[in-house]
């Protein structure tokens, strides 16, 4: 067996040669060099320590591929000495904030190095500026917890286990979304390790064009250390719950959802709806609403918007709180519990103009292929899911600067997600999701009602080159001339295999 010091020994000998030769330096050697550079036993793992395994979790085995080895870098200097080794010595790696990504190789790498920002993990608030400051490995429970005592919030995850980092670079959907934007839209300024090892602060007025730019460019232009965020008062109570609705009201249900996107929750930004109908396990489908209200919810007595679906319009619902009279933080520690982990998943996602005859069309589509080509199993679920992209959301993202995504009229972002027990599914279900969603383009298409738009972090494998291009051509400009400008060398293109490209 090979230690990292026997390797350094040799490695100087064959570096040159194999500059010219391969690609790529032996990851072996990378890691030999990283290890030469953080010695000791506290930063760079192998595949032989203890808490490789630990390090190499992800939320879904699905997207799990193992690294030469793991580097847990304590702070921005730590990150600024690694990006500057693996650019010099052209070492592939990958970087990682909390492993929520459902694709294998976006948030992890075979072989290469991988950068597990988790030990970044700190939260502070300057009750001066009324701003967050958080690390780039933070995880939303932790970012929750640490603001609550001040009263504050920020936009985060719904699942209080997502990492800040691919969230807040993908776009990220919190509760707040419907009256503030994005997450990303609600980012002030970031702390961020350029491809050649410089550190630089972006905010409105320094590299504006790098703050907007990584609003839904991902990991395309450096990696950023820390976010600073505008909060939100949290003083009030917060409300969540679960509407079920039985199969006769799909029309009823159906028609109040397209109500409420085309323009109902502009009434009412306190209120968040995602519509659902899922099959879980073997039990039969049902339409299902995640309801959440940032305010007292009475049940006796909605709030307008919402009354629709509890005054007997859609009929005999059953109603279930996850967070009765709670806090942000309750609410997605219970999603975070509901939701688990360890099981087999994929996520795809489409986006739409809504309209009720396309809601029917899609539905009906997703059942079909569901019920006719799947073999359902216990721990089997699949769920076909929208929500609205409303006026008073984009104009908030507008408000706030603006960013990368491109939406510029209403619209709902639709996803299918699926889990399943067995690896010997994974191909059938994979192939499912791509075939549905496919067809899902094809009926919208039909309809006249498809969106460009597809949701960076509800995207799939099969849509690698498809995500940034549909931010529309104005941004994809806009992101090419970014990154020329902060990444030159395309280190993030070139020597990060994972995640969502920009186009060259
Ligand atoms: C159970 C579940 C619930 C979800 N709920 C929501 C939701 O409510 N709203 C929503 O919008 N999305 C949701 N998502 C999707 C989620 O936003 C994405 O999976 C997101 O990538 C998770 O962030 P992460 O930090 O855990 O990602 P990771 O898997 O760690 O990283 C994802 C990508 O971001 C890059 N990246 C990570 N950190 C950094 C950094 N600091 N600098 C540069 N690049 C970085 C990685 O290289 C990778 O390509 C959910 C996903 C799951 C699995
Ligand atoms: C946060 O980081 C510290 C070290 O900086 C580490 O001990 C702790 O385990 C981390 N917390 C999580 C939840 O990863
Ligand atoms: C937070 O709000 C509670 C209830 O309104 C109040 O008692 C407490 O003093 C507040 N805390 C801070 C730090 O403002
Ligand atoms: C609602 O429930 C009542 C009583 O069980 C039943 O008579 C009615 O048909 C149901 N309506 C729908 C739309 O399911
Ligand atoms: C929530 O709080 C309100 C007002 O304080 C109270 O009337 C209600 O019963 C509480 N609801 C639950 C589910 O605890
Ligand atoms: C690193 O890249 C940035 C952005 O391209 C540039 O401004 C800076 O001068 C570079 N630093 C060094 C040391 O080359």
């Amino acid at each position: 067996m090979l230690s990292y010091k026997s390797i350094l020994l040799y490695s100087s000998l064959v570096l040159q040669a194999q500059a010219t030769v391969l690609q790529f330096t032996n990851p072996n050697i990378c890691c030999a060099l990283l290890h030469s550079k953080f010695p000791g036993h506290s930063k760079v793992f192998s595949s032989l320590a203890p808490q490789y395994d630990d390090l190499t979790f992800y939320w879904t085995p699905t997207a799990q591929v193992l690294p030469r080895c793991v580097f847990t870098p304590h702070n921005t200097n730590d990150v600024k000495k690694a990006v500057k080794l693996f650019a010099r010595r052209n070492c592939q790696f990958a970087v990682r904030s909390g492993g929520h990504s459902y694709n294998p190789g976006w948030a992890g790498i075979k072989r290469g190095v991988l950068i597990s920002l988790g030990n970044m993990n700190h939260t502070s608030y300057s009750t001066h500026t009324g701003l967050a400051t958080v690390e780039g490995g933070s995880r939303w429970t932790d970012v929750y917890g640490a603001l609550l005592p001040y009263n504050v919030t920020v936009l985060g995850g719904r699942n209080s286990d997502l990492g800040v980092g691919g969230y807040l670079t993908g776009g990220g959907i919190s509760f707040y979304a419907n009256k503030e934007g994005w997450a990303a839209d609600n980012i002030a300024s970031v702390e961020i390790v350029l491809g050649n090892g410089t550190v630089i602060n972006a905010d409105r007025t320094h590299h504006s064009d790098l703050l907007r730019s990584i609003k839904g460019g991902s990991n395309n232009f450096g990696i950023i250390t820390k976010f600073r965020l505008m909060t939100v008062d949290a003083t009030g109570i917060f409300n969540g719950w679960y509407m079920r609705y039985p199969l006769a009201s799909t029309d009823a249900y159906l028609a109040a959802a397209e109500s409420y996107c085309n323009g109902g929750v502009d009434t009412d930004t306190k209120s968040h709806i995602i519509f659902s109908a899922s099959i879980v396990g073997t039990n039969p489908m049902t339409n299902v609403a995640l309801m959440a209200y940032d305010g007292v919810l009475d049940p006796l007595s909605p709030p307008t918007v919402l009354e629709p679906f509890f005054d007997g319009t859609v009929a005999n619902a059953t109603f279930q709180w996850f967070a009765p009279n709670g806090t942000i933080k309750s609410a997605t520690d219970g999603l975070r519990d509901a939701q688990g982990s360890g099981n087999r998943y994929t996520m795809t996602t489409v986006s739409i103009q809504v309209e009720l005859s396309l809601l029917k069309k899609l539905r009906a589509a997703w059942l079909e292929m569901t019920t006719h080509n799947l073999r359902i199993t216990p721990g089997f679920l699949v769920q076909f899911a929208f929500q609205p992209v409303g006026a008073t959301w984009i104009a908030a993202s507008e408000a706030k600067g603006g960013n990368s995504m491109g939406i510029t009229e209403p619209l709902a972002v639709m996803w299918i997600q699926l889990r399943w027990d067995s690896k010997d599914d994974d191909n059938t279900m994979l192939q499912y999701s791509r075939r549905l969603i496919r067809r899902f383009e094809r009926i919208a298409s039909r309809a006249g009602k498809l969106a460009n738009f597809r949701y960076l972090n509800y995207g799939d494998r099969f849509h690698k080159d498809d995500i940034i291009p549909s931010y529309g051509s104005g941004s994809v400009t806009r992101l090419q001339n970014t990154k020329a400008l902060y990444d030159p060398q395309n280190v993030f293109g070139r020597l990060v295999p994972g995640g969502f490209k920009i186009p060259e």
